[in-house]
């Protein structure tokens, strides 16, 4: 069965890609428990259904469809990644990894194949953390990783996660946490992802399997001045936050620039308050995002930004506050895993290829529940978290087989343990 898969899952993905499915009008947003998102969710349990399995919505608002295997008591083999985006995004980061896990049962299911296991398809909720303080709630709430303290928190507007997932489960905070999975209960975490970077591109290749991701790092930052009259408040006088929050910021660039090391820290969302041209600001919030293959060096840099914001707030009589709102480890990808996904490459004619991802994915809360893998595939000019995100069709139809391939692989894996 080689052949649509592959540009079926890309033509879905675009699909989505579009009101009711985005919450934004001329582009894509689509954010945890929105209703573009609540929309997403029933055209893709009905792909599920089409394609044989029974879908559900668990307690953190996941959509799970699941494929039984000969062998309905064995553990699972998962296929994930996120539904949401983030504001103004591509297509592709994230439902791609789900379309492909749909075309992988519906190609078994077309054949009247069954796995020694059930295959299950997570579409992951809140990956990008882009609307809530937080991200990556839904899959830490499958790992068993979370804690009911965590989930205190409301978006930009004032709506509390609790508030948002009542209206689209019925059910709340205090059922979050029964989202979690057994240990032992999953097989393998398998996710198919754009790349994201340029690497696949540069070296002429369709995909690669993935051998970690990055640790991260995500702080919010409140820095409080004094507010007052743009026009009548001289300049000496003045305790302008967002002056000061403009030199933290080329704090930030500076230090980790200056780390030479693997070492990336952003400052993506800015914001003053109250916010009008004739009012110096009283207050801004802003985030930093730090990330290295290594956690040490990782931790060291953020250190090293944080004491040098304290001095800088310091020096200009401005109060800080730092909250770390999002710390995950580093996240290596079974040894084994990566084994067989290298197999299913060659099984598919394609050259193997092994590179590290600096972007989050899922992949790594479903680290500490089960051996994880993961296969990127080329994307244009390595542009994501863009509205110009773009992978040939071709290219997904290679994933599809590799994905298949490894599959395969893993249930003669399962097969020959059972006989043993
Ligand atoms: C998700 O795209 C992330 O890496 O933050
Ligand atoms: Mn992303
Ligand atoms: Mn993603």
């Amino acid at each position: 069965m080689t052949g649509l898969g592959g540009a079926r899952a890309v033509a879905r993905c675009d699909a989505l890609g579009v009101s009711p499915y985005s919450d934004m009008a001329d582009g894509l947003y689509r954010a945890y428990l929105t209703p573009a998102y609540t929309a997403a969710q029933e055209k893709i349990a009905g792909w599920m259904e089409a394609a044989g399995m029974a879908a559900y919505r668990d307690a953190a608002a996941n959509l799970v469809g699941r494929y039984e295997g000969s062998d309905p008591g064995a553990p699972a083999l998962v296929i994930g990644s996120h539904l949401d985006s983030v504001r103004d995004g591509g297509r592709y980061d994230g439902p791609l990894g789900i379309m492909l896990g749909i075309e992988c049962v519906a190609a078994l299911h077309a054949q009247g194949r069954r796995m020694p296991f059930a295959i299950e398809i997570y579409a992951f909720g809140d990956e990008e953390g882009s609307r809530f303080p937080a991200a990556m709630l839904t899959s830490r709430a499958v790992a068993g990783t979370l804690e009911v303290s965590a989930l205190d928190m409301a978006d930009a507007e004032g709506v509390t996660l609790e508030q948002a997932l009542s209206s689209v489960c019925g059910g709340g905070i205090a059922e979050y946490l029964t989202a979690a999975r057994e240990p032992g209960s999953i097989e393998a975490y398998l996710e198919a992802h754009i790349e994201q970077g340029p690497v696949l591109e540069a070296d002429g290749l369709a995909v690669g399997t993935v051998t970690g991701i990055a640790a991260q790092l995500r702080y919010a930052v409140t820095v409080k001045g004094m507010a007052g009259h743009a026009g009548t408040t001289a300049m000496r006088l003045r305790r302008d936050p967002l002056a000061g929050a403009a030199a933290m910021v080329l704090a930030v660039e500076q230090i980790a620039r200056g780390d030479n090391s693997d070492v990336v820290a952003t400052v993506g969302v800015i914001e003053a308050m109250p916010g009008a041209p004739n009012v110096i600001p009283g207050a801004v919030h802003f985030t930093i995002d730090v990330r290295s293959g290594k956690e040490e060096r990782r931790d060291c840099v953020a250190e090293a930004i944080l004491a040098r914001l304290s001095e800088i707030a310091e020096a200009r009589d401005l109060e800080i506050s730092v909250e770390r709102v999002h710390d995950l480890p580093a996240s290596p990808c079974d040894a084994d895993l990566m084994d067989l996904m290298d197999e299913a490459l060659i099984g598919a004619g394609q050259p193997v290829r092994r590179l590290v991802s600096g972007a989050g994915h899922d992949a790594m809360n479903m680290a500490v529940l089960c051996p994880t893998a993961m296969l990127f595939i080329r994307c244009k000019g390595g542009v994501s978290h863009n509205p110009a995100e773009h992978v040939e069709p071709e290219d997904v139809e290679i994933a599809l087989q590799v994905m298949l391939g490894f599959i395969e692989r893993l249930g003669t894996r399962a097969g020959d343990r059972n006989a043993a």
